[in-house]
């Protein structure tokens, strides 16, 4: 009797080793519960924090079900490589007013970090994107955002979907060596600002074999963004893959290595882009960004530099950009435009855009209005291989 008792005791040890070893810290253990209205905010944190404590790898794990999530700060530096896994579905609050911050779920100062699993992190965005007067009102609430990075470096996020942000759906800030892999955006093309990933002040960012379907950028590339892979996206709905806007407040950092290859845009409003404000308050620089391998289906001005970017008509262009744009590549890029105007290359005339390269080009248009055009101004791009439409005459040349 004696022994068996022992046995099992040390089963029940060796059970408990095993789990201290595999890492993993379920949120259920800490008082999260499966329902809708079920608050998992606390039981997140305390996992969290028991995981950040660990001397070997840890993952804290969000099981299969529907959970509530309010909004969350998980902190780093932990002391050990550690992951995140939702294998269910994070609601917020739809209310945006219920929120402090400009973040849903905000992650700062994390090495060596994973978030991964099947699982959705919706931000019930509807009632934001109803309220957002952002456009004209630019004391707006500014609703929060799916996810921020901030500071991870070492990281993958991988499989996870972001669903109906309040705004950006991914925010990336001062990370390093961080990777997209499989991940899923999806909101409605009539969403306001839902930017799928927005980087800006990083430095080896990769976003492969992901799909985002949303009302803004599928991927926006800031200031001081730095050797940025983009490979293997479908993008659309959506406002296109765009570098920018630069060139509107002071002290950006430069752009540098920005590489979108074998991407598809589908009934996107543009594709590939690169945008500045005018009339900037300081200079500023974007080079080495290559364009290769795309292929687009209906996509409003495939191709595009557009140093007069102005919405809402909140500048003016009587003064031009400063932000110089160098070493372009636009290669190999196919489909059909939704727009006449099918390549605009608009520099600035204090400025010019030098040593762009245009070459195989074949996207045609079949709306009305006429056959495809080109325009470009204060640029002399190479135009090497296939081009169709025929390539721009330049409109405007500065010496
Ligand atoms: C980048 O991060 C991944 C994931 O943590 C890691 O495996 C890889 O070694 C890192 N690369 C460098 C150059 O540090
Ligand atoms: C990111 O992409 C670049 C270019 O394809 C590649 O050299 C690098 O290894 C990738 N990094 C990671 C962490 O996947
Ligand atoms: C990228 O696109 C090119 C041209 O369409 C194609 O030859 C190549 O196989 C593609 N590579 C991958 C990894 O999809
Ligand atoms: C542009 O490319 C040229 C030739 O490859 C190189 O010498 C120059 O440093 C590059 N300029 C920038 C700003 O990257």
């Amino acid at each position: 009797m004696e022994f068996i008792i022992t046995a099992v005791s040390l089963l029940f040890l060796f059970a408990n080793v095993v789990e201290v070893h595999a890492g993993n810290f379920d949120v259920t253990k800490y008082g999260a519960k499966d329902g809708a209205n079920a608050d998992i905010s606390q039981a997140l944190m305390s996992a969290w924090k028991e995981a950040c404590q660990s001397t070997s790898p840890s993952t804290v794990v969000v099981p299969k079900g529907t959970y509530l999530l309010n909004e969350v700060i998980i902190e780093g530096p932990c002391r050990a490589p550690i992951g995140i896994r939702v294998e269910g579905t994070l609601k917020a609050p739809a209310d945006p007013s219920q929120f402090k911050g400009d973040g849903w779920l905000t992650l700062n100062h994390i090495d060596q970090f994973t978030l991964d699993g099947a699982g959705t992190f919706d931000g019930q965005g509807a009632t934001a994107w109803a309220r957002n007067d952002c456009g004209n009102n630019p004391q707006c609430h500014k609703s929060p955002m799916n996810l921020r990075f901030n500071f991870i470096t070492n990281a993958v996020v991988r499989d996870v979907t972001s669903l109906d942000s309040k705004n950006f759906h991914v925010n990336v800030l001062g990370c390093k060596n961080l990777s997209f892999q499989h991940f899923t955006v999806t909101a409605a093309e009539t969403s306001i600002n839902t930017d799928g990933i927005h980087i800006g002040r990083s430095d080896g960012i990769n976003i492969t074999d992901t799909n985002i379907k949303t009302g803004d950028d599928c991927v926006s590339i800031g200031d001081g963004s730095r050797n940025i892979n983009i490979q293997r996206v479908n993008c659309g709905p959506g406002h296109g893959i765009s570098v920018g806007s630069l060139g509107r407040y002071p002290n950006e950092e430069p752009v540098v290595g920005i590489t979108v290859r074998n991407c598809t845009l589908t009934n996107t409003m543009n594709g590939v882009r690169v945008k500045t404000w005018p009339a900037s308050p300081a200079p500023g620089t974007a080079s080495e960004m290559h364009f290769e391998d795309i292929i687009m289906t209906n996509v409003g001005n495939p191709i595009l530099i557009d140093q007069e970017y102005c919405p809402y008509n909140q500048c003016t262009l009587k003064v031009p950009s400063l932000v110089k744009i160098s070493n372009v590549s636009f290669k190999n890029i196919r489909g059909t435009s939704s727009s006449q105007l099918v390549v605009k290359l608009v520099c600035s005339k204090s400025t010019p855009c030098q040593n762009v390269e245009v070459g195989d080009i074949d996207l045609t248009y079949s709306g009305p209005g006429g056959p495809a055009t080109t325009l470009c101004s204060n640029i002399k791009p190479t135009f090497t291989g296939k081009q169709n439409p025929p390539a721009c005459v330049n409109s405007a040349q500065s010496s």
